[in-house]
């Protein structure tokens, strides 16, 4: 894959201004999903980021589950489902982080992380790196080591990759 198809690609991401508040502007993957070609680019991408000999890969609800589910199936390896609480009948454990305002809780289903597996983390968005960082204390405290991390897009102004010990995060556009 050329530089130039998969940045076609992420050029499909729409910047829409005031949503969900005033003053924020909420970037939206859902036409490069929308597009066949965009989204081949753009799996193909971030598995080339991702290391060979990763065993799971964990994901987190909702947009991070449709890169997670096509990475899986080419890679033929699973997929953890971090999601958000009230949803899962069998929670293994759980996680409660700071939002800029507020807070949020991740859950982790039993038995889809296990003891000494090697793990990649796939979400589209970076931005204060709180989504990820909770994913990474789950998937720790489940006994896996995290290898690292792929997204589609990291908000560099937001400093999340600070949050995540040094762990290796591979963006495919950082703005
Ligand atoms: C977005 C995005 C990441 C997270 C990044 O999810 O998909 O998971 O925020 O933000 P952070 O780095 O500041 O934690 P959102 O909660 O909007 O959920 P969605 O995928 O269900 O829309």
């Amino acid at each position: 894959m050329s530089r130039s198809e998969l940045d076609r690609a992420l050029d499909l991401i729409t910047e829409i201004p005031d949503f969900p508040e005033p003053g924020v502007i909420f970037r939206d993957l859902t036409p490069m999903f929308a597009d066949g070609t965009a989204f081949v680019h753009v799996v193909d991408a971030l598995n080339e980021a991702i290391s060979d000999d990763v065993d799971r890969l964990v994901a987190v609800e909702a947009r991070g589950f449709v890169l997670a589910a096509a990475l899986g199936y080419a890679r033929r390896i699973g997929v953890a489902l971090v999601r958000k609480p009230g949803k899962l009948p069998n929670v293994a454990d759980r996680i409660d982080y700071q939002l800029e305002y507020g807070t949020a809780t991740l859950e982790l289903p039993v038995g889809s992380v296990k003891p000494g597996e090697r793990v990649a983390v796939v979400d589209d968005v970076l931005a204060t790196g709180g989504t990820v960082a909770a994913s990474v204390e789950l998937i720790r405290r489940a006994g896996a080591d995290v290898t690292g991390i792929a997204v589609v897009l990291e908000l560099a102004a937001l400093g999340g990759r600070s949050r995540l010990d040094a762990l290796p995060v591979h963006a495919l556009r950082t703005i």
